[in-house]
């Protein structure tokens, strides 16, 4: 049995394909372990896989890991946003191995980490580096996964970091001939390619490398952005995004990333290239500080996101213009960037175009399983029907009575009937918590794992934020849109069902909805058919009947600081930790009591 893995390192994830019962499970360590964008090797999320698939009990499995995320091993600052992990550090720098160790006993999973972070990397980085290296690191995550988990690691087999990417979104894409486009911070030498996918094919056309400590790229300068505003490289990107819509970008740090950065075409090879001024202001941290100051968070937000949107739409329109073709795939973290995506759409005017919805790393393991598929010869074209990727773990009725009786609320059974009830307590001014089937798999709650609440009312942003979310005061929130609303509420829009596109709406309707239009009258929609999701369907069209539109706002279902839930036990420890009045989970109504 094989399985795909980003074996760990940010959004470490496993994937799984079983072509004979066209069946998928995908799943995050994240979602796992509550710790957002966890690095840790994947043995718990291949816990939770045992329980789908019994058979892995008997079974040897192989891993194909989605490549070596090397730069990560050269930086401390993934472990250092992990409390636990920080004090384990520090502990074992001191000599206090005793301590360290007790710690550890909470998150033993990363125990590789540790090891492979403090005694292997410091001695000898170019050592590090080497094949030899690399093997030796699978071994030591090999032996941990089966101490772990009981399940015998037959072999761990490594692929290419971005041809997983692009496998990702080329084989789930509607298409049967495509271009398929990756961009992200950095992996395994390179923080771009580009690729013609046909039928069962990935050809590779060319690329951009990125060297492994210091090389520039797009991504990783805008993750430095994030860093120098204050929040989270590689997790808070989106932040920046939303800031920059209250900034004005035309200033002296757009002039100069605009003057320093080129597309190039060398014979046909078409690259991103940055000047070593560039290069250098990107690692030049005092002089970003300096110019955040000088210019106001916005302004210096906006600046750095119209840059990105630029250079993004250049990049792949000299592509699609060399190698005429207007299907379009992406993958990669940059491409979480709805913004940028939604110029690329529009400035190209493209009919439409697919970006994996797991497009940060740990889609990497799905492109990866693909991939061995096609190598064995398996028939992978039913991918392509699976469009929504509720591909994690679902729980039954009576687990979640099991869960919801371990504490002292008040519930009910609704049964069949609880879409319709949801859409009325919305209407009526609810902010509610929906629990249903199979969970997400990627950063968005698409109706499964979601807080919902009336886009008519501008006050519950404020609600969900001081009770929920904590969100930043800039950040907006996101619309479901029944698809058959889509036309009359947007301007050029397609069919997007993953929330990985913004569009803007129509005039006419940025007061009917102003709960989830950005600044820039913009909206991250997800469009629901009747097929994606029948229940949230069913809510959608009943919520139309109360207010008038097949609109809700639609965020992911976790406290703040926290992962999406995913069982039972999770849901009800949300519920209690923050300010909503109803949970409605398979089917019961949980109220909050007076
Ligand atoms: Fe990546």
């Amino acid at each position: 049995m094989e399985i795909g893995v980003k074996l760990f390192g940010h959004d470490s994830s496993i994937f799984y394909i079983d072509c004979d019962r066209k069946e998928i499970f995908g799943l995050d360590t994240e979602r796992v372990t509550r710790i957002k964008h966890d690095i840790g090797v994947v043995a718990p999320a291949l816990n939770i896989f045992k329980n789908f698939c019994v058979n892995v009990h008997n079974t040897a499995i192989t891993l194909i890991n989605s490549g070596f995320d090397l730069y990560y091993f050269t930086v401390y600052p993934p472990l250092w946003h992990d409390e636990y992990l920080r004090r384990v550090i520090l502990n074992k720098k001191v000599g206090k191995y005793e301590k360290a160790k007790k710690i550890l006993k909470y998150k033993p999973y990363h125990l590789p980490l540790i090891y492979i972070y403090s005694k292997i990397i410091p001695s000898n980085f170019k050592y590090f580096i080497s094949i030899r290296l690399k093997s030796t690191i699978s071994s030591i995550c090999k032996k941990h996964i089966e101490r772990y988990t009981k399940v015998k690691v037959r072999e761990i087999k490594v692929r290419d970091h971005h041809t997983s990417h692009a496998a990702s979104a080329f084989f789930f894409s509607p298409y049967k001939r495509a271009l398929c486009i990756t961009l992200d911070g950095f992996g395994d030498d390179y923080s771009s390619k580009v690729f013609i996918g046909k039928d069962k094919r990935l050809e590779y056309l060319y690329g951009t490398e990125c060297e492994v400590r210091k090389g520039f790229s797009v991504g990783r300068f805008y993750s430095t952005i994030t860093g120098i505003l204050g929040l989270n490289p590689n997790s808070d990107e989106g932040k920046v995004e939303a800031l920059a819509a209250y900034g004005n970008y035309k200033n002296k740090l757009y002039r100069f990333l605009m003057e320093n950065t080129q597309i190039r075409n060398n014979g046909g090879e078409i690259r991103i290239e940055a000047t070593k001024e560039l290069s250098n202001l990107g690692l030049d941290s005092k002089k970003l500080m300096y110019l955040r100051e000088k210019l106001g968070d916005a302004n210096f937000a906006a600046a750095v996101q119209k840059w990105l949107e630029d250079i993004g739409v250049r990049y792949v329109s000299c592509i699609v213009e060399q190698e005429g073709i207007k299907k379009l795939c992406f993958a990669g973290g940059v491409f979480a960037n709805v913004k940028m995506n939604q110029q690329i759409f529009e400035r190209l005017n493209l009919k439409d175009m697919y970006v994996f919805p797991a497009m940060s790393d740990s889609g990497c393991a799905s492109g990866a399983i693909v991939l061995e598929k096609i190598r064995e010869g398996e028939d992978i074209d039913w991918i392509k029907k699976c469009e929504m990727p509720y591909w994690g773990p679902s729980y039954s009725e009576e687990e979640v009575k099991k869960a919801i009786k371990t504490q002292d609320y008040y519930y009910e059974y609704l049964g069949d009937s609880w879409p319709e009830y949801a859409a009325y307590l919305i209407s009526k001014g609810n902010i509610i918590a929906i629990f249903q089937g199979r969970m997400e798999y990627g950063p968005r709650a698409l109706g499964n794992r979601s807080v919902l609440a009336d886009p008519r009312d501008e006050k519950v942003k404020k609600v969900i934020n001081s009770t929920i979310k904590r969100r930043k005061w800039y950040q907006p929130f996101c619309p479901s849109v029944l698809e058959s609303e889509r036309n009359k509420i947007f301007e050029k829009s397609y069919k997007n069902k993953h929330m990985t596109c913004a569009f803007t709406v129509k005039e006419e309707y940025r007061q009917v909805i102003p709960a989830v239009i950005h600044i820039d009258g913009t909206a991250r929609a997800q469009f629901v058919e009747k097929n994606d999701n029948p229940n949230y369907y069913r809510l959608l069209k009943a919520l139309k009947q109360e207010i008038g539109v097949g609109v809700v706002l639609n965020t992911s279902f976790n406290l703040h600081g926290r992962t999406i839930v995913m069982t039972p036990e999770h849901a009800i420890r949300d519920f209690i930790d923050c300010g909503i009045d109803y949970l409605i989970m398979e089917g019961y109504l949980i109220k909050r009591g007076d």
